[in-house]
């Protein structure tokens, strides 16, 4: 169940917003605190997925918006709703925490919309995305990472799942302590769902990690079934679950394939890529994907195009491409070095804005 704080100092408003999250989801509603900093310390403790920040705390119009911007950075995962009234209108800047805007009295349909409710949302499967790419190195795991932290940047509740069991290196690319748990701490079948929240690590920007099995010979533990079942689980609680998939077609990634809403294929234009993924596209074909699912390709390193085009590769493939990541050796090494992923770090680095282009991409295939 989701976790909502109030902060907010009027008992009459804080009463209208428990009525009207109580009728649109099973939620549990904690705080009506009044004072900032025991607010704060409230969501640094508890790290509430939802927040609700009164705009005009103790009678100020300065005092919410800071409130906001310090729970954004004591707990990136929260989605941080601004409350404020008609007269005052308040727009959503993620950047500074604030994902949504709820404007007094309002009703139902504008609190879902504020929360992102579950049930409400576009459907199961409507925001889990596959990284895929028949050949190794093409550059799956960089694009998985830099893609969620993308999404979260823009406010969206994302979790990045490493689909690859044995030797997958989502963890390598971020500061995950010994500690963190993994999918396989998690129980299988219908109790996996309860479980999952504690086995996510949350990550940089607050983008919400399922890492796999740390040690190679852990990898035999976890179902080809259960992963798949992990991706369903993770797209039912936050906007978009990117999935970094295994390149051999193994259960393990047809499990994720079949689950996932949307395929991106990974491609470079180097012809042995090209002639690869043509390959995948059409195994994707026998298996009735492209009726099934948007699967859009993503050029990696595409700068370095061989004397191709974007139009032949499309061509060639059969698919429309979403976005064309350019070749940036030093930032990426960079980001390795410090375990930070550069659409966190570098957001205005010509590659990062390559990820914001993805991510618009995504988010638009996704809502027609
Ligand atoms: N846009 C880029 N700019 C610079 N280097 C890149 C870029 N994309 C990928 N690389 C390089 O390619 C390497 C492979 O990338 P990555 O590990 O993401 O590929 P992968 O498809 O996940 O590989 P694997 O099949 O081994 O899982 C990276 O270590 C990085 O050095
Ligand atoms: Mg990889």
């Amino acid at each position: 169940m989701r976790r909502a704080l109030l902060i907010q100092d009027l008992p009459q408003v804080a009463d209208h917003l428990k009525g009207l999250l109580g009728r649109v989801e099973e939620l549990r509603v904690t705080g009506g605190h009044t004072a900032a900093d025991a607010a704060l310390a409230a969501a640094t403790t508890e790290k509430p997925e939802i927040a609700l920040v009164d705009h005009f705390l103790g009678g100020k119009e300065d005092i919410g918006p800071q409130v906001a911007k310090r729970i954004r950075a004591a707990s990136p995962g929260t989605r941080i709703i601004v409350v404020t009234v008609p007269q005052k209108p308040v727009t959503p800047r993620p950047e500074e925490g604030i994902d949504a805007v709820f404007v007094l009295p309002g009703g139902a349909t504008e609190i879902v919309q504020a929360i992102g409710s579950e049930k409400h949302a576009a459907g199961p499967k409507g925001g889990s995305t596959a990284v895929y790419s028949p050949k190794g190195g093409a550059g799956k795991t960089l694009i998985t990472v830099n893609l969620g932290t993308a999404l979260r940047r823009r406010g969206a509740s994302v979790a990045v799942m490493d689909g690859v069991m044995r030797f997958g290196s989502v963890r390598h690319l971020l500061p995950v302590p010994p500690e963190a748990r993994s999918i396989v701490d998690l129980p299988p079948g219908g109790a996996m769902k309860a479980a999952m929240a504690e086995a996510l690590w949350e990550g940089p920007a607050g983008v919400h990690y399922l890492l796999a099995p740390p040690r190679p010979e852990q990898a035999d533990l976890v179902a080809a079934t259960e992963v798949a079942n992990a991706v369903n689980i993770l797209a039912a609680t936050h906007d978009h679950v990117i999935v970094d998939t295994p390149s051999r077609l193994g259960d393990d990634a047809l499990g994720i394939l079949d689950a996932a809403g949307t395929i991106l294929l990974v491609v470079t234009y180097s012809a042995p890529s090209i002639a690869t993924a043509r390959a995948a596209v059409e195994t994707f074909d026998m298996l009735g994907y492209r009726k099934s699912k948007p699967i859009l390709a993503v050029i990696s390193q595409a700068d370095e195009t061989g004397g191709l085009t974007r139009g032949a590769l499309e061509h060639a493939l059969g698919l429309p491409v979403a976005a064309e990541i350019p070749t940036d050796r030093r930032l990426v090494a960079e980001s390795f070095a410090r375990q930070e992923p550069f659409t966190a770090s570098a957001p205005t680095a010509p590659i990062s804005q390559a990820f914001s282009a993805l991510a618009t991409a995504l988010v638009a295939q996704q809502r027609k």
